[in-house]
């Protein structure tokens, strides 16, 4: 493990064991947007991290979520999503985790995401592949779309500007089940282990997903936007998969887009 690696796994760990006590006493919740949630648990880890951060690499250039993080000239600059999940963990939903990723002149060579209710640590270096606790893990060998469990997640800002509910629609109902458990750095951490087979979403922002990218592509698995292309940190859509399905997605993903699928509702009252 490089010093990077380390640095970064050390730090969220401990990041992650300074989430657990608000967990559980429940915290005040604030809102940064009409349904955009913060909590003083965000900006402690945060606050813990940056300062960490500093400490070991005083040159680096962070971004981070709540603060902005800071700008210098080197090559090196971190990601930092302090807490992945906030509206589970303002609801008591264990499904959060915090985020770290660097980059080396804009290529992403470290990547880690922990998980604290589950205690499970994953972790990704450029060309060194992905680990669970330091156990290797790999992207799952799923081939169909029919038979694929597949994770999305949906923004707490301007929702009605976002069209994932009508592709969360469509991937119900041409998969085994479309997830959305609410940290969309878990989404990717869960596709790298082979847990899920694929995620999407629109407009994500760069500390939710700089280290989950890295950890599925370490993992053996595919990225694109939701169009095809390459993924660009600030890519408007993520589409991450096990490999195998990236294509029958791009397709899938295209019908929805032009409208090509006919979602009608149901009668609610039950007619036999
Ligand atoms: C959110 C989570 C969620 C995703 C949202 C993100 P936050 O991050 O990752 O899964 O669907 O788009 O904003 O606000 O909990 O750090
Ligand atoms: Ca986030
Ligand atoms: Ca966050």
């Amino acid at each position: 493990m490089t010093e990077f690696l380390g640095a970064a796994a050390h730090i969220a760990r401990q990041a992650g064991a300074l989430l657990l006590p608000y967990f559980h006493r429940r915290v005040k919740v604030e809102y940064k947007g009409d349904v955009d949630l913060v909590t003083e648990a965000d900006r402690a880890s945060e606050a813990f991290i940056l300062e960490r951060l500093r400490a070991y690499f005083p040159s680096h250039s962070v971004m981070a979520e709540e603060t902005g993080g800071r700008d210098t000239d080197s090559p090196f600059r971190w990601y930092v999503d302090p807490l992945d999940g906030t509206t589970n963990f303002a609801h008591s939903y264990p499904v959060f985790c915090v985020s770290i990723a660097l980059a080396r002149e804009g290529e992403m060579i470290v990547g880690v995401v922990y998980d604290p209710t589950r205690d499970e640590l994953f972790a990704a270096e450029k060309g060194g592949g992905a680990t669970v606790n330091g156990v290797p893990i790999r992207v799952s060998a799923i081939e169909r779309l029919e038979e694929a469990l597949v994770v999305t997640g949906f923004p707490s800002k301007k929702r009605h500007k976002n069209p994932n509910i009508h592709f969360y629609h469509e991937m119900n109902m041409r998969t085994h089940g479309a997830r959305r458990p609410g940290s969309a750095a878990i989404d990717l951490a869960y596709v790298a282990s082979g847990r899920m087979d694929c995620f999407w979403e629109f407009h994500l922002q760069p500390w939710d997903l700089a280290a989950g990218r890295l950890l599925v592509q370490e993992a053996g698995g595919r990225m694109s936007d939701a169009e095809g292309k390459p993924h660009r940190l600030d890519s408007p859509s993520i589409l991450a998969s096990n490999g195998h399905l990236h294509e029958q997605l791009l397709q899938a993903f295209g019908e929805i887009s032009t409208g090509k699928y006919q979602a009608e509702l149901p009668p609610v009252s039950r007619t036999g």
